[in-house]
């Protein structure tokens, strides 16, 4: 198992978000995680990329504990985060963007690797532009570019088609099939729309107010399980 999460629980103050979190992925996997807004999807990855503290359970990545892990020893230990809304800097240049997912240099990347611009080939062309003067949709090409800069082994993206429009989300679909089926990279995506999960995913989980209520491979995603727990 490349990522096994145990009976995880957090809570903001008295406010109770995670309850009793099962969920595991095995190298390889694509995993779609969905679920309605506010049921704690991006809480569960800011735990795991140890941006929040849990208040019990486990997250173990290969043989190590993240939990007592710093969150700046993540990207060094092969995971990738393309946070929910982006974040990139929007003053410095799309290079510099991608500089910045070098920070935590292992010695092997002195410079962004050509892979970032065969898979987006348009960052090559803007390097020097700045972040904020990019679209939205470049502006997630840059997110995930910086997130593939060290090469990760296990890639974590938190909605990446929100506020984006078709063509590029169909880009970025194909780029997240690609990292997973040609080079072997697990990927974990947190998603609201159906079509791309289903396009994209091999495996869901289902998380409905901070548990996993449902999980299984792409065919076993029911309307019945739709119906239940992402209509609105
Ligand atoms: N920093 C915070 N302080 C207090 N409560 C928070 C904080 N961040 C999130 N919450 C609350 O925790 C719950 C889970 O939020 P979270 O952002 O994890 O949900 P989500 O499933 O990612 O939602 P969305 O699909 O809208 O992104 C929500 O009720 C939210 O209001
Ligand atoms: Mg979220």
């Amino acid at each position: 198992m490349l990522l096994t999460i145990t009976n995880l629980n957090q809570a903001y103050e008295q406010s109770r978000t995670l309850w009793d979190l099962n969920l595991n992925i095995e190298s390889g996997n694509c995993m779609g995680l969905i679920g309605r807004n506010g049921v704690g999807k991006t809480t569960f990855l800011s735990c795991v990329m140890g941006l929040i503290k849990p208040t019990s359970g486990m997250i173990q990545y290969r043989d190590v504990d993240l939990i007592k892990t710093p969150p700046e020893a993540r990207a060094a230990l092969g995971i990738g985060y393309v946070p929910q809304g982006r974040m990139i800097f929007p003053l410095l240049t799309v290079e510099e963007n991608l500089r910045i997912g070098l920070g935590a240099l292992d010695g092997n990347h002195v410079s962004v690797p050509e892979q970032v611009f065969d898979l987006f080939p348009a960052l090559k062309t803007m390097l020097k532009r700045l972040g904020g003067d990019l679209s939205g949709g470049q502006q997630q090409q840059l997110a995930i570019g910086r997130a593939l800069v060290l090469e990760p082994k296990l890639l974590i993206l938190d909605e990446p088609t929100e506020g984006i429009q078709p063509s590029i989300i169909k880009e970025i679909g194909n780029v997240i099939k690609q990292l997973n089926s040609e080079f072997g990279m697990t990927v974990l995506i947190v998603e609201q729309k159906l079509p791309f999960v289903r396009n994209v995913c091999d495996r869901f989980c289902i998380m409905d107010k901070g548990k996993n209520v449902a999980e299984g491979g792409m065919a076993d995603l029911s309307d019945d399980l739709v119906r239940s727990f992402l209509s609105v």
